[in-house]
């Protein structure tokens, strides 16, 4: 910058803003000079700064390119735009027809950065951008929405980065084209492009530019494997490992953004040093940024602990690609200075890439940057979208250090032979004369990924990890639709009156003494649940009263009432009606005397259940839960089966309450969805690949059975970490041969040794990892109903303990005159400390 002409004053008050802006800024000197590094804002007859203070380019303006034709596309300003960078994001260039930018760079490997903001810009509607993107020959982007694309993000502006090679003599050609569609006008917009170059080295391994050792490793095929000119890449991940965000200011000179590590599925221990001063002897210095280095990811000092686990990384990636996966590492731990101080095998995919990998032994010695490249083939197997996982798994040895360390990964898909980088696509075109827009319009999904590990060293971190994903489905019009849609239909008709009362605000006031404090049975996030006494005061009633500002509880309350309007069922608590007066929206239901089966198992001043009375309760349950899952025309999947969501009438029979999660589901297909349930109850497979089947629910209900079993919280942080997960420590146990010894004590001595090792096994079936490995409802049912009769056989003699208990059966009543309903919110704070045995038989 030639900042020496200006006056001083101005000067210095410019340096000071700049400073304060960002620190670093000002003090990193790029390690790399890119020969090009153009930043085009699009749409835009003004150059502009960024928040980053880098210089942007109006496109009306700069003769570093062509536009072609250009006289076609047009320009505009995103209406409504707020909260995002401005630049390059709030112009666009938008066209119904195909536009192309040619520049005329340096021959050599160059990043291309797209950048997209979603919104309506004028004469053009926001849903209807549908295109594809290409450089060259290369396919970047393919049948491309960004509207789509953003639906699941939280924010409206995005990038995608490409790596892409320019032959000798050639420009760069980036070709926007619409989706040609003779029913629909759709068009391609963009708002920002940059182009810079790379070193070419720093992905490529063209043979004969690289070192023989830099060439990636192909995970489980051959020891190598050529990136050459002939491929493009598409960055999908780059992550600081144990550090945080670095804006593209503060990279090497190549302007990359690295993000926040999200991906990690276990808990691990941070060791960073920010003033570390780094050797780069053995990679070059611009290949990742200091901090990068700086900080890691390592197991932390349980040996028991790290004996047995992994440091896990998940992320997801669409299947049918070759990925370019590099792992950045660098000792920065003082204690280790020696080969074979820290050695751990390396697993991706779950694949061996690494036999055994050991940081000194690569570099040397401590600070010392390094990085190993591998690609592996992610084939598609069905799915469209597959959880790539990387696995460092320490190597168990005397005397030496049981860990792994990680400091950065980057993860690349490689474009396919033919040069597309495009997810297949499978989208059903528009036929002639249907109104509507094309099923990949209407299929837009919300994908979100919500893990949650306990973990620690000396202290426990809960990492929630979120994961922001849109993928386009086959979804044939003919035979497939969304229950999603299914409910906007209905929402524009009314509520469904013949099945279930319409009650006035006023009756609900009369029904809880003007919604009395005191008659408080259950408290949510959704909001209270009162008793209530309807019909002059002769029935009682549970009356759930939802939050109004709930945007949320505005759809579950709508899903609930359809749901429960349309089921029957002896072990599904019944609706009696409900009452959206004003902005009002409250459900009645059966009152449920006996509160929730929580409520008889652990911190509670209830008698302990009998063995034999929670096996009839969970039986009860898994029909329940059968019959949502068969009974309907559809599959209804429930979602958020817990402990508080099954009720106990005054006979003890148990029905499942709450189904303003539920979503109707289609045989033998998933639901894509936003993930949703409780923590220690919520299926990690749905978690990771949002696929909800039937299966989740066999999950949950499988954490309950054991629940009940030990009764104890499903999630407990207060306990020893691998005892924290009720399911996976019970799973260890089983595995142990232990499990006997963490059951419910009021349960032992009491259990015949048959029915045991049955429910345990059912149980244990449940909560498999992966759903196919899972049973379904019935066969659980079955099992339950062997499990009981084993029971029975073995207690017939001296039989007379749960006299008052009834048999639960299809013919108990539905509306019993006392019932009551209550709720606990899942999460909510209660002692480790197990209830007081009060039952001896
Ligand atoms: C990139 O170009 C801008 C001008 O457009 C210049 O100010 C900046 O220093 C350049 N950055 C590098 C790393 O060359
Ligand atoms: C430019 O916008 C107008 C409407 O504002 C539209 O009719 C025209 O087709 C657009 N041109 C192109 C090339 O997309
Ligand atoms: C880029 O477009 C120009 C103009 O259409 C064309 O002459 C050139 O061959 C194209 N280059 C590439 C690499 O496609
Ligand atoms: C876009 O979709 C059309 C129609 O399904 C298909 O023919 C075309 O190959 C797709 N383009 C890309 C780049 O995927
Ligand atoms: C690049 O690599 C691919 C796959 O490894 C190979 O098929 C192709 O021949 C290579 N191209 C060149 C120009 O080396
Ligand atoms: C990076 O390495 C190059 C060549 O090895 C060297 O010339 C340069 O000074 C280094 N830059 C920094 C900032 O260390
Ligand atoms: C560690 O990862 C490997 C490879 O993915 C896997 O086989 C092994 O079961 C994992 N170990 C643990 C404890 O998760």
């Amino acid at each position: 910058m030639k900042n020496h002409s200006m006056p001083t004053p101005i000067f210095f008050v410019l340096c000071l803003f700049f400073l304060l802006y960002n620190l670093k800024i000002a003090t990193s000197t790029p390690r790399y000079i890119p020969v090009d590094n153009i930043t085009l804002n699009c749409g835009s007859s003004v150059n502009l700064k960024d928040m980053q203070e880098r210089h942007w380019v109006g496109d009306m303006l700069s003769s570093k390119f062509a536009l072609l034709p250009n006289h076609r596309s047009n320009i505009s300003e995103a209406q409504g735009f707020s909260s995002v960078d401005a630049v390059p994001y709030q112009t666009a260039r938008l066209s119904y027809s195909e536009f192309t930018y040619v520049f005329p760079v340096t021959p050599g490997p160059n990043f291309v950065r797209l950048y997209f903001y979603s919104a309506s810009y004028s004469g053009f509607d926001m849903s209807k951008d549908l295109f594809t993107v290409k450089a060259g020959l290369f396919t970047l982007l393919g049948n491309f929405s960004a509207s789509i694309f953003t639906d699941s993000l939280d924010q409206k502006n995005f990038f995608k980065e490409f790596c892409v090679n320019v032959e000798m003599n050639q420009e760069l050609n980036l070709t926007f084209i619409p989706f040609p569609s003779t029913s629909f006008n759709y068009y391609a917009f963009i708002n920002g492009i940059e182009i810079v170059s790379m070193p070419i080295d720093l992905y490529y391994s063209q043979k004969g530019f690289i070192k023989d050792e830099w060439v990636p490793q192909y995970v489980a095929q051959a020891p190598q494997f050529y990136i050459n000119y002939s491929m493009a890449l598409e960055m999908v991940y780059r992550l600081n490992v144990g550090g945080g965000l670095i804006p593209p200011m503060e990279d090497t000179g190549m302007f990359r953004e690295w993000s926040e590590d999200t991906k990690l599925l276990s808990g691990g221990a941070i060791p960073r040093d920010p003033s570390l001063q780094l050797k780069y002897s053995k990679i070059p210095n611009y290949t990742a940024p200091d901090p990068i280095y700086q900080s890691a990811i390592t197991m932390g000092p349980n040996r028991a602990k790290n004996k047995q686990s992994n440091l896990t990384w998940g992320l997801p990636v669409d299947t049918g690609f070759n990925y370019l996966v590099r792992l950045h590492f660098c000792e920065l731990e003082s204690e280790i200075i020696a080969t074979g101080d820290r050695e751990f095998t390396i697993y991706i995919d779950y694949q061996l890439a690494e036999d055994k990998a050991d940081v000194i032994s690569w570099t040397g010695s401590n600070d010392t940057p390094h990085y190993k490249d591998y690609v592996v083939m992610i084939q598609n197997k069905g799915e469209d979208t597959h959880l790539l996982s990387i696995d460092l798994q320490p190597i168990t040895s005397e005397g030496t250090l049981i860990d792994a360390i990680l400091n950065g990964v980057e993860v690349f898909k490689l474009s396919n032979p033919d040069g597309n980088l495009a997810a297949r696509l499978n989208m059903v075109l528009p036929q002639p004369n249907q109104k509507t827009e094309p099923a990949a319009i209407k299929s837009k999904k919300k994908k979100t990924i919500f893990i949650a590990v306990g973990s620690g060293v000396g202290f426990l971190i809960v990492l929630i990890l979120v994961c922001f994903m849109a993928v386009w489905k086959l979804r044939r019009t003919k035979h497939y639709s969304f229950y999603k849609g299914k409910i906007r239909r209905t929402k524009a008709s009314s509520l469904p009156e013949e099945l279930c009362h319409h009650f006035t605000l006023d009756e609900m006031k009369t029904a809880t003494n003007n919604f009395h404090e005191e008659l408080i049975i259950g408290v949510g996030g959704f909001g209270n649940v009162y008793k209530g006494a309807i019909d002059k005061g002769t029935k009682t009633v549970a009356i759930k009263r939802m939050n109004p500002e709930s945007h949320q509880g505005a759809r579950e309350f709508r899903t609930e009432i359809e749901m429960l309007s349309q089921l029957r069922h002896v072990h599904l608590v019944s609706l009696i009606g409900y009452c959206n007066d004003g902005n009002e929206m409250i459900i009645v239901y059966d009152y449920m005397t006996n509160g929730t089966l929580r409520d008889h198992l652990y911190n509670t001043n209830n008698e302990p259940l009998t063995w034999k009375q929670r096996l009839k309760i969970c039986i009860g349950a898994a029909r329940g839960l059968h019959y949502l899952h068969t009974g309907a025309e559809h599959p209804i999947i429930h979602r958020d089966v817990k402990t508080t969501n099954i009720l106990l009438d005054e006979k003890l029979v148990s029905k499942i309450s709450d189904f303003g999660l539920s979503k109707m589901g289609f045989e033998n297909t998933a639901v894509s969805t936003t993930v949703k349930g409780t923590w220690g109850y919520l299926d990690p497979d749905y978690a990771i690949r949002q696929q909800l089947t039937e299966k989740s629910d066999v999950y949950s209900f499988g954490v309950v059975m054991f629940e009940v079993l030990c009764a104890r919280k499903v999630l407990n942080h207060n306990l020893e970490e691998e005892q924290q997960i009720l399911a996976s420590w019970a799973r260890k146990c089983i595995e142990r041969g232990t499990i006997n010894q963490i059951i419910d004590r009021c349960l032992e001595g009491k259990i015949s040794p048959e029915c045991f090792k049955l429910y345990v096994e059912v149980a244990e079936n449940c909560v498999r990892d992966k759903g196919i490995q899972r049973p379904n409802m019935n066969f659980v049912l079955e099992k339950l109903e062997l499990a009981l009769e084993l029971q029975e056989n073995v207690d017939a003699p001296q039989d007379n303990i749960d006299r008052q208990s009834s048999t639960v059966s299809e013919e108990s009543s539905t509306t019993s005159q006392h019932t009551y309903y209550s709720e606990v919110i899942s999460l909510h704070v209660e002692t480790t400390t197990s209830a007081p045995c009060y039952y001896s038989a």
